[in-house]
């Protein structure tokens, strides 16, 4: 089967070709342009401006994608677009495309959720036959903190989330502060390696009876020793790296305990993660060394290729290849997009 993907939701444009066979999955294309620079300009990503930018980009990187592929649309069998969650405006441009490709060349059309790529994204890399359930996915980016159960694929529950801010909403304002540009994961992360004596912040929520995250505190007590330090003009390279160190620590803490209390009280076989945020490097290990060392090695951890952590059409073709399974497909007359749609449940018609 020969799925072609397409991702609009935020800031990146992207298309794949995916080829599954008795479960083994082959990416045969997938073309991504990021929009990242011109948002940089802003601070942070304005909805109007990335809506716009998709709209030249989106057919050339389709072409692209056949192109590597060397196919044509004859041999596709599945179109399957993001229909949320993310910013209406981006996303209506990967729709209506996709809308337009389904009804001209008569394939199937699949809305595909967002999350659920995120979700699937470390199975571009994994065997898909050999994954046990239940699985328990930490999907971390810069619109969602969730920690989804996974009783089998397309079968999703959402047994804790974010009370405020997102995970990667929170690395990004926590880098402005230290005048960092967006997108503010990676450069604390990176900064973060120079630190000489990691200032201390409380891992939110870490002892609450629950598997729900807040960080909006957290960013606040950042925020106090900065403009502390600010205040009196000692916010060296040094103290930024501190800061940027210290904060990562608490956050990745959180995140780390929650997800092995969750697969203790659930039974878990596979612990997957995914989204931006997956693509911290000391998140991949402490999360690596926690499972084997409290779980042990009957469980399995799947974490995402580097490439496949942000956004990108593979990981929305995989998703799609589960809804297919289900029977799943849409009229290219119905399909909308709905920007609020939580993983699991039924997009608002
Ligand atoms: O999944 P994604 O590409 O887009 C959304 O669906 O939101 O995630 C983007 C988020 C941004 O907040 C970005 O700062 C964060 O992922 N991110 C990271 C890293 N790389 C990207 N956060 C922490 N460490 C990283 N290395
Ligand atoms: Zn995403």
């Amino acid at each position: 089967m020969i799925i072609l993907g397409i991702e609009t939701s935020c800031d990146e444009t992207s298309a794949a070709l995916l080829q599954i066979e008795n479960s083994k999955i082959e990416l045969l294309g997938l073309s991504t342009f990021s929009q990242i620079k011109e948002h940089t300009k802003y601070g942070g990503i304005v909805p109007e401006v990335a809506a716009r930018l998709h709209v030249p980009k989106i057919i050339p990187i389709i072409e692209h994608v056949f192109e590597q592929a060397a196919l044509t649309q004859k041999n596709l069998d599945y179109i399957g677009v993001t229909a949320g969650p993310g910013l209406v405006t981006s996303l209506i441009v990967g729709i209506h495309t996709a809308r337009t490709l389904s009804y001209v060349w008569q394939k199937p059309l699949i809305a595909v959720n967002h999350m659920e790529g995120h979700v699937v994204s470390s199975l571009l890399s994994q065997d898909i036959k050999s994954f046990q359930f239940p699985a328990l996915c930490l999907t971390i980016s810069g619109g969602h903190t969730e920690l989804v159960l996974i009783k089998k694929w397309g079968d999703y529950t959402i047994i804790g989330s974010t009370r405020d801010d997102a995970v990667g909403e929170c690395f990004d304002k926590v880098a402005k502060m230290l005048d960092l540009p967006y997108p503010g994961g990676p450069q604390i992360s990176q900064l973060a390696e120079h630190a000489t004596q990691p200032i201390s912040f409380t891992p939110p929520m870490l002892h609450s009876s629950n598997f729900d995250f807040s960080f909006s505190g957290l960013k606040t007590a950042v925020l106090y020793i900065v403009r502390e330090y600010k205040k009196h003009q000692q916010l060296d390279n040094i103290t930024k790296a501190n800061i940027a160190a210290g904060f990562q620590n608490a956050a990745i803490k959180v995140l780390v305990h929650k997800t092995i209390q969750a697969a203790q009280k659930y039974n878990i076989e596979t612990i997957v993660l995914g989204g931006g945020v997956a693509a911290n490097k000391l998140l991949r290990k402490e999360l690596q060394n926690n499972v084997t060392n409290i779980l042990g090695a009957s469980t399995k951890l799947y974490i995402p290729e580097m490439r496949f952590c942000t956004d990108n059409a593979a990981m929305i073709a995989v998703a799609a290849y589960f809804q297919v399974q289900k029977k799943n497909t849409i009229s290219p007359e119905l399909i909308k997009a709905d920007p609020n749609w939580v993983i699991g449940t039924q997009p608002e018609k």
